[in-house]
């Protein structure tokens, strides 16, 4: 199959896919959930190719795989554990059973429990030492930041609990920055970690205290813990009425659906939490029903694959014309490269095909006035995934919104059609250059157009919207790992520096000496120590 897609991408490669355009083809090469399109006609992918994509789906089994992930089944098989961040927001889809044990009540009975707690601290019932709480800090990192982080700005316009702050780096300029805001006798302090042993959250954690301790009788009454280790919440001294457990079958870099997500649910409430949870519930019934044809998580995913795997694009950028998305590009940066950038397989064999690409971007039209130069005029192609709502939460700022619109249409358009040099040559004429001058000149107005382009369109970013975005894009980095044929549910690749940063520690303090360090490791030790003193 790959070979046939690969015969194919060589037969078709160098035609302009705006010729493939007839009447049928934006429908054909489109697909809709509820009010959201993704259109990814302006793409080389023809029925042909599509068919040959599908054709992977099958090969790699990934409607069996697909069942196996939401009934429960280990598929994390490094980590011999399930998969079920989807049983998160399965609020009214029956039970959902690991080794033979319905999930789902327990499931419940925390977001319950958080609604409660979120109620209160929002209603002001739940006080800090100096009265209701103002700002709570989240203190995570990697998927107990990412998640909330992205969604609380994505939902800024049904933001209307306590302000909400972000730590996740080590970097004391991150939390101080944060506690300088911050009246400690109104602020409560959310721990967010699945293992609570991840050195950067933990240390964070400690100054935090260390912060509110000054001020406060009882610091560790404004702390919660999110966790699945009860005895790590325990020994930090965080009272089980604060602790809101989850599994280990809920990845980090998918978790904002549970406990990880509270401070987002503080900050929109738990109406508007719920509304999220169904966008996510929904997206999934649709992964789980829908043929091939019209399945959008799984069509996202084949575009990708076409992208990376066969033409052998090594990035994407994803590009939401929404700013309020600004966020979600490093939130799919983990999602997709923590998820898909392995290097084997399953059964521990090297990939025969390149693995998951690198994932960046930022929101336009911010990126059009930075990078975008070099993804319409540079060497390299990178396939650009728009994002664009038809309206914003602004409706006196209508006209900004369509100018937003048309510069994101404009973009994909630009990209597709380019400028011949022949276009650009009469520019250049009219514009009074003739002979060599004008050539030369013309040369640089010139772009190669034919450069592909997805577009997903939905009503709003509202709660739910999100929802159906965050899910759509979780579905789609199963379906690339399970056609790669690798586990995206593990990362062992974040290991090595994590240790050698626990050993280096002694070494950079100052209480070992550098022996056995490369010249390198041991020159840069010299250099921060002399100039650190
Ligand atoms: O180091 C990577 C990682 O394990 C991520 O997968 C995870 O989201 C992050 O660290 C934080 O982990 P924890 O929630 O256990 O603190």
């Amino acid at each position: 199959m790959w070979d046939d897609l690969k015969a194919h991408h060589a037969r078709t490669g160098h035609r302009r896919f705006e010729t493939l355009f007839d009447d049928q083809r934006a429908e054909d090469f489109s697909v809709r959930v509820d009010d959201m399109l993704f259109d990814y006609s302006k793409t080389n992918i023809d029925a042909e190719a599509r068919a040959l994509l599908i054709g992977l789906l099958d090969m790699a089994k990934v409607a069996e795989r697909r069942e196996a992930m939401f009934t429960g089944v280990a598929i994390n098989e490094t980590e011999g554990r399930a998969v079920l961040h989807t049983a998160l927001r399965n609020l009214d889809g029956g039970p959902v059973k690991v080794g033979g044990q319905d999930v789902m009540p327990e499931v419940l009975v925390t977001l319950k429990r958080m609604e409660t707690f979120a109620e209160k601290v929002r209603s002001g019932a739940f006080k800090g030492q100096g009265g209701a709480i103002t700002d709570v800090i989240n203190i995570g990192i990697g998927g107990s930041d990412l998640g909330p982080a992205m969604a609380v700005r994505a939902l800024s316009p049904y933001h209307d609990g306590p302000r909400c702050h972000f730590v996740s780096n080590v970097d004391p300029g991150d939390i101080a920055d944060v506690l300088r805001r911050c009246d400690p006798a109104t602020t409560l302090v959310i721990v967010a970690s699945k293992t609570f042993t991840t050195i950067e959250t933990m240390t964070n954690a400690h100054t935090a205290r260390a912060w509110m301790s000054e001020a406060v009788k009882d610091p560790a009454a404004q702390f919660v813990a999110l966790s699945t280790s009860k005895s790590k919440t325990d020994a930090f001294g965080i009272p089980a009425e604060r602790v809101f457990g989850f599994a280990d079958w809920v990845g980090g870099r998918y978790s904002v659906w549970g406990p990880i997500g509270l401070s987002l649910m503080i900050a929109i409430g738990a109406d508007a939490f719920r509304a999220f949870l169904r966008g996510g519930q929904e997206m999934d019934r649709h992964f789980r029903a829908a043929d091939w044809h019209e399945n959008m998580p799984a069509l996202l995913a084949l575009v990708g694959i076409w992208h990376a795997q066969v033409c052998g694009y090594a990035t994407r950028a994803v590009l939401p014309y929404d700013n309020r998305l600004g966020r979600l590009p490093a939130y799919l940066q983990q999602l997709e490269m923590e998820s898909n950038g392995k290097r084997v397989s399953m059964d521990g064999a090297d990939l025969t095909v390149q693995s998951g690409p690198i994932v960046w971007g930022e929101p336009g039209t911010n990126g059009q006035h930075a990078f975008y130069q070099l993804i319409h005029q540079g060497t390299r192609i990178v396939p650009c995934e728009f994002m664009i709502a038809a309206r914003g939460h602004e409706d006196e700022l209508h006209h900004q919104q369509q100018l937003l619109i048309a510069n994101c249409l404009a973009q994909s358009e630009a990209l597709m059609q380019g400028r011949r040099l022949a276009v650009a040559r009469a520019m250049m004429e009219k514009a009074g250059f003739e002979g060599e001058e004008l050539e030369r000149q013309a040369r640089h107005r010139v772009f190669e157009g034919n450069r592909p382009s997805t577009t997903l369109a939905y009503p709003r970013l509202d709660p739910f919207t999100l929802g159906q975005i965050i899910a759509l894009y979780e579905h789609r980095v199963f379906v690339e790992g399970a056609i790669l044929g690798i586990n995206s549910f593990d990362q062992w690749g974040v290991e090595l520096g994590k240790e050698l940063a626990t050993a280096l520690q002694p070494i950079v303090e100052g209480k070992k000496p550098a022996t056995g360090k490369d010249g390198s490791t041991a020159g840069l030790i010299d250099y921060l120590q002399r100039h650190g003193a």
